[in-house]
């Protein structure tokens, strides 16, 4: 996904490039975590068919201020991840990708 307008940290290229099942990012508040392993989970959802990538968090009120706000603010500042998503899904908020992957 390389072209202008799309910025990725260090954290962004570890997490993408980790083969491990696990992997745990520690560091301090608004440091970039969250953000980072949004923009990795909407290259895993883009780049194979059919994913389901579930988000969690401790309640609805702390991933909408936190991981939500942070995928949304990901997708409407992508022109190219508008072409890879069919639909944004508000109320259960899920994205649909064209290729079947879904992430909520
Ligand atoms: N690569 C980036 N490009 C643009 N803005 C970024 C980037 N990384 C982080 N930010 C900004 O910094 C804010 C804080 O980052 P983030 O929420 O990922 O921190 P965090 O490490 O998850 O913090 P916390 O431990 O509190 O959850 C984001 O909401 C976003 O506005
Ligand atoms: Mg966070």
């Amino acid at each position: 996904m390389a072209a202008k307008n799309y910025e990725a940290s260090v954290l962004f290229k570890l997490n993408y490039a980790s083969a491990a099942n696990v992997v745990i990012n520690q560091g301090g508040t608004s440091s970039g975590k969250t953000y980072a392993i949004e923009q990795v989970l909407f290259c895993l959802a883009c780049q194979k068919d059919k994913q389901v990538i579930t988000v969690v968090g401790q309640d609805i009120p702390n991933l909408k201020a936190g991981a939500l706000r942070d995928a949304l603010t990901i997708y409407n500042t992508s022109s190219q991840l508008k072409k890879l998503v069919k639909n944004f899904n508000k109320t259960d908020r899920i994205f649909e990708f064209y290729n079947g992957s879904i992430k909520e």
